[in-house]
């Protein structure tokens, strides 16, 4: 997908962070877009911002882990916008806790949010995406925790190991239609994700869920790329049909290393 006059996007963390700055820049290029999120209060000022800025932006209060909400939104914004180009299952969230100090209330949380609220966007707009005569995309955030682990990130590898692995069947299952399909896999990007436990469903368990997150915190500060670096290679990634974006040429010997252990492995096969 490269020509984004009169088209529609719906873009699922819409409210701050990646979701809004791809939100921006797709509108500027002429999409019309639905931004959904759970934080009303984000929600509708990020909806004004781009108003003022000449986007056409509209916004709906969503949990994307929420399976019946997420139905009722789908066919209000297919019937209300007419149609979707551009699906950015994007809203996540990320905690950081050892194994067996996880609480399942987290577990479940993340895999609802990261996971299924992925499945649940497919599921909802991709038989009207494949019924357009128009080209189209989807575009699921995983991370660069979808390639690598990292000790404490259970919930959070899990689940975006799960994305990309689910990318790649729908890479495979719509290939050659009019809908393409990537993955952003970036490393630390300047957002409020390390803030996740602000829109914890456990109101008891947020500040201890965001507490957890400040090492992450300290690494985006350190070593996070500015969002509009991930915005732009995954719109250049969209029109030359890249499917993995990655930003951060430097953490490639991390890939490698997990990538050669498997093959190492492997090679034990008799
Ligand atoms: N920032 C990074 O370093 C980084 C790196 C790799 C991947 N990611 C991924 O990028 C995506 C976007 O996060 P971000 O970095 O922009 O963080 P962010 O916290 O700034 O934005 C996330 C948005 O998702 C919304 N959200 C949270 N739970 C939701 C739910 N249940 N339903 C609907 N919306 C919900 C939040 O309100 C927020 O507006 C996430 O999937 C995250 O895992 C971020």
């Amino acid at each position: 997908m490269k020509d984004f006059t009169d088209t529609t996007g719906f873009i699922t963390g819409g409210a701050s962070g990646i979701g809004l700055a791809m939100a921006r820049a797709l509108g500027q290029r002429g999409m019309r877009v639905m931004l959904a999120d759970i934080e009303a209060d984000a929600l509708a000022s990020a909806e004004e911002t781009l108003r003022g800025e000449g986007i056409e932006a509209h916004g709906t209060v969503l949990d994307v882990g929420d399976p019946e909400a997420y139905a009722g939104v789908a066919e209000q914004t297919l019937a209300t916008l007419g149609k979707v180009n551009f699906l950015f299952n994007n809203a996540g969230v990320g905690t950081l806790s050892p194994a067996g100090q996880t609480p399942v209330r987290d577990w479940q949380w993340v895999v609802n949010v990261n996971l299924l609220g992925v499945a649940y966007g497919v599921e909802y707009f991709l038989p009207a995406m494949q019924a357009l005569d128009e080209p189209c995309h989807v575009m699921n955030t995983a991370s660069l925790a979808g390639h690598v682990a990292n000790a404490g990130f259970g919930p959070y590898n899990a689940t975006k190991f799960a994305v990309v692995g689910y990318s790649e069947c729908l890479r495979q299952e719509l290939a050659n239609s009019n809908v393409g399909v990537s993955v952003l896999c970036p490393a630390w990007i300047r957002t409020r994700i390390a803030e996740s436990g602000r829109n914890h469903p456990d109101a008891g368990r947020a500040e201890d869920a965001r507490a957890g997150m400040n090492p992450i915190a300290e690494l985006i500060e350190a070593e996070g790329l500015p969002v509009d670096t991930l915005i732009q290679r995954a719109i250049d990634a969209m029109a030359d049909g890249t499917f993995h974006v990655f930003t951060h040429p430097d953490f490639w010997p991390m890939v490698e290393e997990r990538l050669e252990r498997v093959r190492a492995d492997y090679a034990r096969v008799r």
